[in-house]
């Protein structure tokens, strides 16, 4: 039994340990961006800004940010980011303007690709 769980624990944890927290994809990709504003983006931290998007909620921000939103790129502009780490970013940030937003589910991370998906064909 307890080699079987061992084997198990190795395979997954690299699959883990890949998948960046919200806190490291945000200071790698999207501070460029959003800890100073440049074209506009709404800035990490500032309750003001995040307060209306932060009520909008997840469903539109997480597929905003996978398709990209006029000088927001998709993801950021950083394509070997997965949609589960973009979507921890935005909640590092819509967190960080109030948000209280918790890790999402495969269900959710479906739900928002498919609307991401959506809006890039527009
Ligand atoms: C090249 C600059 C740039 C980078 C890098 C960038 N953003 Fe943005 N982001 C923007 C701009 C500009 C806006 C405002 C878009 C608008 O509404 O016109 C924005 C808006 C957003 C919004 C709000 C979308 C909405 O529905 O209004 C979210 C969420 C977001 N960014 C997440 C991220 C995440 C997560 C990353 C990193 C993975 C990231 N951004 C990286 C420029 C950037």
């Amino acid at each position: 039994m307890r080699p079987i769980i061992l084997l198990l624990a190795s395979l997954a944890l690299p699959a883990f340990a890949a998948e960046r927290s919200g806190a490291e994809v945000y200071e790698s990709t999207c501070s460029e961006c959003h800890a100073k504003g440049k074209h506009h983006a709404p800035i990490l931290g500032n309750a003001k800004q995040w307060n209306k998007l932060v009520r909008e909620g997840l469903n539109d921000l997480v597929p905003a940010a996978l398709a990209g939103v006029r000088k927001m790129p998709a993801k950021g502009g950083n394509p070997d980011l997965s949609d589960l780490e973009v979507a921890r970013a935005v909640i590092h940030m819509a967190n960080a303007g109030g948000g209280r937003f918790t890790e999402p589910s495969s269900a959710d991370l479906a739900r928002w690709r498919q609307k991401a998906d959506k809006r890039s064909r527009k």
